[in-house]
């Protein structure tokens, strides 16, 4: 017997057609005299019914025997269900087989959990799932989201090749280059004291494609990054990577809007509004608090600096006197919150650097607050007007330099939307995507630790042209040609037009970032060399496949888009990595090790 449909094709024209199905037994179910079998493949399931009247005892008994998960095939007629017992929950609901050949190709003993449950991925213990993943996987939920993520690359594939992109491989053995994450790095048997390191992005590979004439490239990339852990990060993972020689920005924000367009297309059937809207990096931290604002609600950040420059109140004048500034929001309809749901509110805020966060409670037809004694009429009519205060609300505010108090401020908005979607008082549609570019960001960062100039992205952005002559006078004021596309609150990617003047990029590496000139030449003097024969100028962008597959999903992890991720601990759990080693292969790599092996 071999199978001729899959388990989510029967349908009504199928009737009284002999078919085989094969798959695992999703359920059992006996019920007046009948087993009813649910079979379930990678495509969905359909009920199979046996009817001991018609079957041989021996085959009815093989079909009682069976358990959930073991693997089967079984033949029979297709036909309607009858009336009343439709299940319109699934595709295949208005018919069954009735069975007369069953074969058991595989026992299966109980199982760790359940995988017929839709809400066993809220209910079963993250870690068992991932130690038993091979089953994870039957899950319907996780089925469908690998389903998805391969239908996603092959629509990238083929909307990169139609823009006449060529996909190359770069290497996954690489050169210790230690500017950005952590590396991970691999012991060269050959010449020992050497190692080659895991790529963070194939970042120079595709800009030396560019400089070998290859025009556009794109790979969807596996990077290695021995970063922490979170629900949107792994220390592997896959970007759509691509660059683009003789292109500006534009180029890319249009191709970009193109992709995800198609792919929205594809994977949900819905139309994305292009252009999407351009965001400064100020603009951003001004409104939003934070470089990749969710857009899908207000509670905006409002200034208050000229309001409360002459204010008695000290905290808020005597930061503004200090070149600070005075920032509030309003948490729409939190005036009700309590003492301790402030303090803890207030304690989250100081996990970021907040000295304080001074709050106001309109209730009552009153504002409530230790603070609002200090304030004048003037002081109070503009916090009214600027936040539009009603009933219910409350203010928050925070009085620092200006990148702190937006950040923090912005860190509390998110916490506010969250306690409003808890209490229902926030709904944002599953649907609904707010993408946008954010654009205008500062090249450079300045590290006040080690008293040194970095770069907010990589070193291989180009400044803004007219902001060159800058680079060695003013390097604060210096803003790159680097752009991120969010959606949702979401970094999906990010990228920037390179520099492609070897001059250009050794001012950057030797005089902004301070690297000391032999270091250069031996990280990046290979680079320098192939500016100077010739490299047009180019750009490109990555984008996060596997956070783009989570907001497709509608799964707040990419481990859940992901077939083998790895837990918070950087350890796979099916196949118990990390492990030791043998001595012999230490010795191998010329490595001793300095701590003891644990048992
Ligand atoms: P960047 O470092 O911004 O840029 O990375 C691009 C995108 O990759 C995703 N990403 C991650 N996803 C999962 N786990 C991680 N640990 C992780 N780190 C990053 C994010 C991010 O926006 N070479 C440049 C791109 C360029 O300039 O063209 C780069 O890698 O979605
Ligand atoms: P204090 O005068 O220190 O008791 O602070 C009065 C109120 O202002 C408290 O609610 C503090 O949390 C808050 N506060 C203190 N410093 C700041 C600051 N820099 N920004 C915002 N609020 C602050």
């Amino acid at each position: 017997m071999k199978r001729t449909h899959h388990c989510n094709e029967l349908r009504p024209a199928h009737v009284n057609q002999t078919v085989t199905l094969a798959g695992w037994v999703h359920s059992r179910r006996d019920l007046g005299g009948l087993i009813f079998i649910d079979v379930r493949d990678r495509e969905g399931r359909t009920q199979t019914v046996f009817d001991p009247s018609n079957l041989s005892k021996e085959l009815f008994e093989r079909a009682a025997s069976l358990r959930s998960e073991c693997v089967v095939n079984i033949t029979g007629q297709v036909r309607r269900r009858p009336e009343g017992t439709n299940n319109p929950k699934i595709p295949t609901g208005e018919i069954e087989m009735v069975a007369t050949g069953l074969e058991v190709l595989n026992m299966a003993e109980v199982l760790p959990f359940p995988v017929d449950d839709p809400e066993v991925a809220g209910k079963v213990n993250e870690e068992l799932r991932l130690k038993y993943r091979y089953l994870d996987l039957r899950r319907p939920e996780m089925a469908r989201n690998i389903r998805l993520r391969s239908k996603v690359a092959t629509a990238i594939r083929v909307f990169m090749e139609e823009q006449g992109f060529l996909e190359v491989e770069t290497p996954i053995m690489f050169k210790s280059t230690p500017e950005g994450a952590r590396e991970f790095l691999v012991p060269n048997r050959r010449e020992p004291g050497t190692f080659y390191a895991l790529p963070q992005s194939p970042q120079q590979f595709k800009q030396m494609l560019m400089v070998g004439g290859i025009e556009r490239y794109y790979q969807l990339a596996r990077c290695f990054r021995d970063e922490d852990q979170r629900a949107d990060r792994q220390l592997e993972f896959t970007q759509l990577d691509l660059e683009m020689s003789f292109i500006d920005r534009e180029d890319i924000y249009n191709l970009i809007e193109g992709v995800l367009k198609r792919i929205w297309k594809v994977a949900l059937g819905i139309d994305i509004p292009t252009p999407f809207k351009r965001i400064s990096f100020g603009e951003a931290l001004n409104r939003w608090g934070i470089d990749k604002p969710d857009t899908r609600f207000g509670m905006e950040l409002v200034d208050f600096t000229e309001e409360f420059r002459a204010s008695t109140f000290k905290v808020f004048s005597g930061a503004i006197a200090n070149g600070g500034v005075v920032k509030a929001l309003n948490a729409k309809g939190l005036a009700g919150a309590t003492q301790g749901q402030i303090e803890t509110m207030t304690e989250y805020a100081k996990s970021f650097g907040a000295k304080g966060l001074a709050y106001i409670k309109v209730e009552g037809g009153e504002w409530k607050s230790p603070i609002v004694k200090f304030f004048n009429a003037a002081e109070k009519a503009a916090l009214a007007q600027k936040l539009a205060i009603e009933e219910g609300d409350l203010m928050l505010f925070a009085a620092d330099q200006w990148l702190n108090a937006c950040e923090i401020l912005g860190k509390i908005r998110l916490y506010c939307a969250d306690v409003l979607k808890g209490q229902g008082k926030l709904t944002i549609p599953a649907d609904r995507f707010e993408f946008l570019w954010v654009v205008d960001f500062p090249l450079l960062s300045f590290d006040k630790e080690q008293n040194r100039w970095y770069s907010s992205h990589h070193p291989f952005t180009a400044p803004v042209a007219e902001d060159i002559p800058l680079l060695k006078t003013d390097p604060k004021k210096v803003r790159g040609q680097h752009y991120d596309i969010v959606v949702n609150g979401v970094e999906l990617g990010g990228g920037s037009i390179r520099i492609h003047r070897p001059d250009v990029q050794k001012t950057v590496f030797e005089d902004v970032l301070q690297i000391p000139p032999d270091l250069v030449r031996a990280r990046f003097g290979y680079m320098l060399e192939a500016f100077k024969y010739g490299a047009p100028p180019h750009g490109g962008i990555a984008l996060g496949f596997d956070r783009l597959m989570a907001i497709l999903c509608g799964t707040p992890s990419i481990r859940d888009v992901i077939a083998f991720p790895k837990t918070a601990k950087g350890t796979d759990l099916m196949t118990d990595s990390p492990g030791a080693v043998e001595p012999k292969q230490l010795r191998d790599l010329h490595l001793e090790l300095k701590v003891a092996k644990k048992e």
